[in-house]
């Protein structure tokens, strides 16, 4: 029987966590099950950062960015010393079961946890990237994809005043989901993504092509993990072929991350939040709670770090029908 839960978030903070914590509590209220949340994710276990939280306690903030319980990405978990500690202060705190709002790395730690001491996990993928199998979108990348593409219009203003080219680089680790789905969205001339093998003869064809059809801005959206380098490498090789263009280089960061959530994540978060404390309470555990096509659907942790997400082909096939 479940009748206390523990919540934290982990990993790097997506817009939507705060709203997802929400849920969790007052899902868990609900039901008449106490909550806790655990602050600075894994680190918060191990160092026994446990707070009580209750409905009042998450009141107003549905609609703030960042995470009220603060993130953490945590070496001493990897440790079975680490995770031993974790395991005596929630015994000690009397936590039945975890909610872990987080990404890839969060739900390795999570799944182990739970193979070892096996006390009962749910995670709520909570990353701007969307690289987990098992969801269409996790929290904080539909924010965090209007957040490049408010950028990216802006820069497209300046690009078209100045007849320049721009390379922006967006975050996305080694997938590139958030650089696809903006690329189309802000009509980029060019996209560099991680899972393709993206070549300089293939990015001076379309800047030709640009220079011949007389556009007077353009857009390269470049993906964290690509393979053809960083955007100021691709610049420099740019720079050699096309010596008469005016070029510019962008590096979004960290802005993607912040920012209140959309409509779209909070909405997920409540349902993901609702899901997660229910599947605990009818005995699902290793598992992580997603969308699929509009409906909610469980993976165990296993396959949802392991499989990787798919690209999504006929968005690329767009993207590059569109550029030209
Ligand atoms: O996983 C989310 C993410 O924002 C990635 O897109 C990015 O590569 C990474 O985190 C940056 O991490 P940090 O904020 O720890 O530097």
């Amino acid at each position: 029987m479940i009748k206390k839960i523990g919540v934290f978030t982990s990993g790097g903070d997506a817009p939507g966590m705060n709203a997802a914590i929400r849920a969790v509590v007052r899902t868990a209220a609900f039901y008449e099950r106490e909550v806790v949340g655990i602050r600075h994710g894994f680190q918060g276990l191990i160092d026994n950062d446990i707070v009580p939280l209750d409905s009042k306690s998450v009141r107003n903030i549905l609609a703030r960015g960042g995470t009220i319980l603060k993130s953490a990405r945590c070496m001493d978990f990897h440790t079975k010393e680490g995770r031993a500690k974790a395991y005596e202060n929630l015994k000690n705190a009397e936590v039945d079961a975890l909610v872990c709002i987080g990404g890839n790395g969060s739900f390795t730690g999570l799944t182990t946890f739970y193979k070892e001491f096996g006390i009962p996990c749910v995670g709520l993928p909570g990353t701007i990237d969307n690289d987990l199998f098992g969801t269409d979108f996790t929290l904080g990348y539909d924010t965090a994809t209007n957040t490049v593409v408010d950028c990216v219009d802006n820069l497209r203003d300046t690009a078209s005043s100045h007849n320049r080219l721009f390379f922006v680089e967006v975050m996305g680790r080694d997938s590139g989901f958030i650089a696809l789905r903006t690329a189309v969205a802000t009509g980029a001339m060019g996209v560099i993504l991680p899972e393709e093998n993206a070549t300089f003869d293939e990015l001076s064809n379309s800047i030709e092509r640009a220079n011949i059809n007389k556009k007077t801005s353009n857009i390269v959206i470049v993906s964290e993990g690509n393979k053809l380098g960083t955007p100021y490498e691709i610049a420099a090789q740019v720079r050699q072929k096309f010596p008469e263009m005016d070029i510019k280089v962008t590096i979004l960061g960290h802005l993607q991350r912040g920012g209140k959530p959309s409509c779209y994540d909070r909405v997920l978060a409540s349902k993901l939040g609702v899901e997660a404390v229910e599947a605990l309470l009818n005995g699902k555990t290793d598992i992580m709670v997603g969308v699929v096509e509009n409906k909610t659907v469980h993976t165990f942790l296993g396959q949802a770090i392991q499989n990787s997400a798919p690209i999504n082909h006929e968005l690329m096939r767009i993207s590059k029908i569109l550029s030209i």
